[in-house]
């Protein structure tokens, strides 16, 4: 494959210029002004970014147990779609992946679908019940490789098993990924907890309920030396915490979700329930105080917490629905129309926010994974059009579930192509081949060879 007439876009370097991108065999061969090959497949990128695949760190693809939300296959598909080739998954399925087999089920499916690498986190307690630790150790050294632990969705409560976690994390580098909240604060909560919510008279979740358990875990991280990461982070206090204890030299990263500083909680006047998360929406200050937070460094990581549900769960009382909002799909456009528009962000720091920094934290070159561009990398890059305009249809979206914020939006920067293990995955914003067919080719002899042996053998077999 020939990419011809893209802006380069690596790191450390940043934006390097105009370039053509020769790949083969997985990897990306040769990068040089003018190259030319005429037996080879020619990707037109002029106009566009040339960029190395985005990493989610904080998605929830339901599998297994909630397909009907979404699965390994429709979610792959959807981060494919929104420019990624990796994706770590959240643990909270069903049954929770708290365990070796389950992680290495989950780590399996994502390479027979082959569209991106799926790599699950695994829960800190058994059951994510808050009681017992996991098998942690035992996750960390199955073939999915678990790094990063985390009960999200809810927080761990109980400070010592939090505080054991830590300990028994620390001994394999592993992360915490800590949903920081105090359920005694957030209990029945349906917002941010202000004037909207008395307003509406629903029930609050006030800030401090998540300010609480970002500065327990801070306090227990550098009790343990463990390394802190806290997930989708809301309001003005923690991200106040979080720089603090980078002032102070402490092994505590953060990341912000894409809704929570596209949005606030003034959007909720219309009880539309694809506002309603958790962590909930906040206020417009504690939303100036993300973007500081985003432009200081304080936040390292730009994730969508991509949280599918089906339309009977959102589709109801307010108080009845389901937390959470997909997002991989609209993540980039609301980050280049939102951050690099709007001067929050350079193009370079918000793209490495996408990309170096998570692949970083969850120490991916264990995989060979390198988000760069070099001659001799596998070739895993989106090409984007930054000024390429186009609105949001929340039923054209590939994944399963449709609960999005931003349906009708009018957006600024749009996915062109996603290559993966070098095959185009996405071609002109469109899935290109699906399912096994991509992952026979991408890893002969891998796992898409295998399940295909498997479906043979069923055939020959009955
Ligand atoms: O909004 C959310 N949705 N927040 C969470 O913590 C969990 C997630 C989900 O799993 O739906
Ligand atoms: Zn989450």
């Amino acid at each position: 494959m020939l990419i011809k007439g893209a802006t380069l876009l690596t790191f450390p370097q940043g934006l390097t210029g105009e370039a053509d991108v020769k790949v083969k065999g997985g990897l990306i061969q040769k990068i040089g002004r003018g190259l030319r090959s005429e037996s080879c497949q020619t990707v037109d990128a002029s106009g566009c970014i040339l960029a190395p695949g985005l990493v989610e760190m904080h998605a929830h693809l339901r599998e297994p147990g909630m397909e009907y939300k979404e699965d390994i296959a429709s979610g792959s598909r959807a981060a494919a779609c929104g420019g990624y080739s990796a994706v770590f998954c959240m643990p909270n399925t069903e049954p929770p992946i708290d365990n070796s087999s389950v992680a290495e089920y989950v780590f399996d499916r994502g390479e027979d679908e082959g569209l991106c690498m799926v790599l699950p986190h695994g829960a800190v307690t058994q059951g994510r019940q808050g009681k017992a630790l996991a098998p942690m150790g035992e996750m960390g050294t199955c073939r999915a490789g678990v790094k990063g632990f985390s009960d999200d969705g809810s927080p761990v409560a109980d400070s010592e098993i939090m505080r054991r976690a830590m300990e028994y994390a620390r001994t394999f580098d592993a992360l915490i990924i800590s949903h920081s909240e105090e359920p005694s604060l957030s209990a029945g909560g349906q917002m941010n907890e202000g004037f909207n919510s008395t307003f509406l008279g629903l029930r609050g979740i006030p800030p401090e309920s998540e300010r609480i358990g970002v500065f327990r875990d801070i306090c227990l991280a550098e009790k343990t030396g463990a390394r802190l990461h806290l997930a989708h982070l809301s309001t003005a206090g923690s991200v106040d915490l979080v720089r603090d204890a980078k002032r102070r030299g402490l092994p505590v990263t953060c990341e912000v979700a894409t809704h929570h500083f596209t949005l606030d909680d003034s959007g909720l006047l219309g009880y539309d329930t694809n506002l309603k998360m958790n962590p909930p929406l906040r206020s417009k200050e504690d939303v100036a105080a993300l973007l500081e937070a985003l432009a200081d460094g304080t936040i390292d990581v730009i994730a969508t917490d991509h949280a599918p549900h089906a339309p009977h769960e959102k589709e109801t009382e307010f108080d009845k629905a389901e937390f959470g909002c997909v997002g991989l799909e609209t993540s980039l456009g609301l980050v280049l129309t939102r951050l690099v528009g709007e001067g929050v962000l350079s193009l370079a720091d918000a793209i490495a926010k996408m990309t170096v920094a998570p692949a970083r934290l969850m120490s991916m070159e264990r995989w060979g994974y390198l988000p760069a561009i070099e001659e001799g990398l596998a070739a895993n890059l989106v090409i984007f059009d930054p000024d390429a305009e186009w609105t949001v249809d929340a039923a054209a979206l590939k994944s399963r579930s449709r609960n999005t914020p931003y349906d009708g939006w009018r957006l600024r920067g749009k996915v062109r192509h996603t290559i993966f293990r070098g095959n185009l995955v996405v071609e002109d914003g469109e899935l290109a081949l699906v399912g096994d067919a991509v992952a026979a080719q991408a890893r002969p002899g891998g796992n898409g060879a295998r399940k295909k042996k498997q479906d043979e053998r069923l055939k020959t077999t009955g």
